[in-house]
């Protein structure tokens, strides 16, 4: 028998609104991009100890892993995804087989667009597709998007080391074209937003500087926010009110303060979109991006460049995306307005999938 075959894809996202407020059981609006990690597996026979193996090859860096099914090391880099997405899978239940996995992707990597949810996902789906015992009929994937969002993330949090919650995740797998998606952390609701703007287009701009979540700030914010509920007696920040918020100290209060008026924020762009008022969301859009700034300290000099250059090139809104300290920047722009140079326009594209 021909060795068993199979091709997932899963994109990356951007976020319209709603930053930072993931792990604090908010709202936010991100939508998945055309842009994405595509992987194709095959069956890997046994070594000559009859051990089961993967061996990882990511075509656009040029490298190799190889590592064994069960129990892999931990590695840096990309490495940690793909040994992370086998030991997860594993630890899920799923059975496993040997693998030989190639990644290639189109989203930039570590520019806030979630390369890694796309990596991680299109990963643990391949995988398990290659283990199950039939192939799922097509347009199923082989688990459940939930489940494999969790998965996805204790392969963040235990294999990269950054404490993120499950926007990207759940952006990858349940997007749709022409699509946004209301998130609700608190209850993991998802309610579909159509997004159709009359010509007005988003396009995101790279600041240049990288990021990585897990040695950027974002573990530090997600400790101040929890110190921040405590302090209140609350579960989550979602749970707090504006006026309760002059009992904290600094940094705290303009953390939570950031949080509270973004969950807002989000309520109201999903309001502008559905209205097509598109002017209201760039307003909506540029005020994130001065609450990430100023309350919850997330920007950098050269995201503060990129988001002045943008609007200068007539952007209606720019916000940074993503965990911020670097990364990228998203821009509205209306109809007549050119895409500034060196932007990359993006849409709502599929949510990931099985190549058949
Ligand atoms: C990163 C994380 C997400 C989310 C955003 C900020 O992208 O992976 O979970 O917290 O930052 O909104």
């Amino acid at each position: 028998m021909p060795p068993r075959r199979c091709s997932a894809f899963a994109p990356g996202r951007v976020n319209l609104i709603g930053e930072h407020t993931d792990y604090n059981q908010g709202l936010a609006l991100p939508f998945a991009i055309v842009q994405g990690v595509t992987v194709h597996a095959s069956e890997l026979a046994p070594g000559p100890h009859g051990t089961a193996g993967v061996e990882a090859f990511a075509a656009d860096l040029q490298e190799v892993d190889r590592f064994p099914l069960e129990q892999p090391p931990p590695a840096d880099g990309w490495r940690a995804f793909a040994r992370g997405a086998v030991a997860e899978l594993a630890a899920a239940g799923m059975p496993l087989v040997g693998a030989r996995l190639e990644i290639s992707g189109d989203v930039p990597r570590g520019a806030g667009l979630s390369s890694s949810a796309a990596l991680s996902i299109a990963l643990c789906l391949a995988l398990a597709e290659l283990g199950s015992h039939a192939p799922s009929p097509p347009g199923e994937l082989p688990l459940d998007r939930l489940d494999l969002a969790r998965i996805c993330s204790r392969v963040e949090h235990a294999w990269a080391g950054a404490h993120t919650g499950l926007l990207d995740q759940l952006a990858s797998l349940f997007g749709a074209p022409e699509t946004a998606l209301c998130i609700d952390f608190l209850t993991l609701e998802i309610e579909s937003v159509p997004v159709r703007l009359d010509g007005w287009r988003f396009a995101v701009a790279d600041s240049g500087e990288r990021h990585a979540n897990a040695a950027s700030g974002y573990n530090e914010r997600r400790r101040e926010c929890a110190r921040a509920c405590e302090l209140l007696g609350v579960e989550s920040l979602r749970e707090a009110r504006a006026e309760q918020l002059e009992q904290l100290p600094e940094p705290e209060q303009r953390r939570a303060a950031h949080v509270l008026s973004e969950n807002e924020r989000v309520l109201e762009a999903v309001a502008a979109l559905r209205a097509g008022e598109a002017e209201m969301l760039g307003e909506l859009m540029n005020a994130s991006h001065e609450s990430l700034r100023d309350l919850y300290q997330v920007s950098t000099p050269a995201v503060e460049a990129t988001v002045e250059r943008l609007l200068r090139a007539g952007a209606s809104g720019a916000r940074l995306v993503g965990g911020g300290f670097g990364g990228s920047v998203l821009a509205l722009l209306a109809p007549d307005v050119p895409t500034p140079a060196g932007a990359l326009e993006v849409s709502p594209g599929p949510g990931a999938h099985l190549i058949a």
